[in-house]
């Protein structure tokens, strides 16, 4: 633990992402379920998802990613103090996924551990990463999404297969003392709304059984429409109230990052707030939903792209089981 200073901010100095190489496109989909690249197109924008080899885990992801952050950050892993992983879909149950990427690393020093605030654990792990910062307790921090979603999804059910996707995306994390970095985070929940998106079987309530893989309990579960119409509310309320506390117009945001779930929550959030699309990143073409790793992966993709530059005001949300929702605006 470092000593407690005054007015530290939490500054992203480097991306990274990790997709698997195997595209599965809609067509690949038309083959194997009762559905079309047309309709999967229309009500959610999405053309192809990745999914991971048979012998990738999540922490394979979670590795890639972290070692394309830390090359750009110009570091050495054993500078890091502390690891989080974002998932729902780790190697185990036990040990956490940031334990077995922290071996992978190849280092012992840094703390680590998991959060599972599904859809929207990234930014969970970054109103962590970015308290333990202010607080001093730690300066550089490793913060990965990574989701391998293929293997919960049930590929018999047309209703969620067609949205998921694998992959992984981190962000390096330092203490600094200019005026840069992330300037709020909120985080909400409405636990009474768990049962809108969650996998029943292999947890302590229902654990693995022949009969809990006969009922496919082991698969992700959504009421898609529902989660729907609570995301686009959910969402246009969390952007204002995060432009509130941090007293900007939407006319000073450079650029939103929302959670790549459905191009039609996009859109749908968008028109209510008054933003144009040009202002707000989208790749859920590529991907999917790929749940926790949704949201780095595309900030490493606008970072790549150039559509971030120093002083920007960008603001990250997103939406997903618990039912959680979160946001973060940072200036860049
Ligand atoms: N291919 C073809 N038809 C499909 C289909 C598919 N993959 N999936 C569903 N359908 C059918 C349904 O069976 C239904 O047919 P019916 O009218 O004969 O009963 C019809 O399409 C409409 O279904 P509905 O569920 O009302 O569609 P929708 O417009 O709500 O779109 C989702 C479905 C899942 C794409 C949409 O609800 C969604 O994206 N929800 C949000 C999910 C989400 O992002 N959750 C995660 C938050 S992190």
């Amino acid at each position: 633990m470092h000593r407690r200073r005054q007015q530290l901010r939490a500054k992203i100095i480097a991306t990274g992402s990790y997709v698997p190489e195997r595209v599965m496109s809609n067509f690949d989909l038309e083959k194997i379920i009762d559905t079309s690249d047309e309709w999967i197109r229309e009500r959610t924008g999405i053309r192809e998802r990745r999914i991971a080899h048979e012998k990738e885990a999540a922490s394979d992801l979670a590795y890639e990613a972290a070692k394309s952050a830390l090359k750009r950050a110009d570091i050495k892993a054993g500078d890091l103090d502390l690891i989080i992983v974002a998932t729902v879909t780790g190697d185990m149950s036990l040990p956490a996924t940031a334990c077995l990427v922290q071996e992978k690393l190849g280092i012992k020093k840094a703390a680590a551990f998991d959060v599972n605030a599904a859809c929207s654990g990234f930014l969970y792990g970054l109103s962590i990463a970015d308290s333990f910062i202010k607080s001093g307790a730690y300066k550089r921090i490793l913060l990965v999404g990574a989701e391998v979603l293929s293997r919960i999804t049930d590929w018999e059910d047309r209703t969620t297969c067609v949205l998921l996707g694998d992959g992984a995306g981190a962000v390096i994390l330092e203490a600094a003392d200019d005026d840069r970095g992330i300037m709020s985070t909120r985080l909400m929940s409405d636990g009474s709304l768990w049962d809108l998106l969650h996998v029943p079987g292999g947890g302590s309530r229902h654990p693995a059984s022949k009969e809990t893989v006969k009922k496919k309990m082991h698969y992700l579960k959504m009421k898609g429409n529902e989660t729907f119409k609570i995301a686009v509310r959910a969402l246009e309320n969390l952007v204002v109230e995060t432009l509130k506390e941090n007293k900007l117009k939407l006319s000073q945001l450079s650029l939103l990052i929302p959670h790549q779930a459905n191009l039609r929550i996009i859109q749908a959030t968008s028109e209510r707030l008054g933003i144009s699309m040009d202002r707000v990143f989208v790749n859920i073409e590529k991907y999917g939903n790929t749940s926790a790793a949704s949201i780095p992966i595309a900030l490493d993709e606008a970072v790549r792209q150039g559509r971030i530059r120093d002083g920007d005001y960008i603001l990250l949300e997103a939406f997903g089981g618990g039912l959680t929702w979160a946001s973060a605006l940072i200036k860049w």
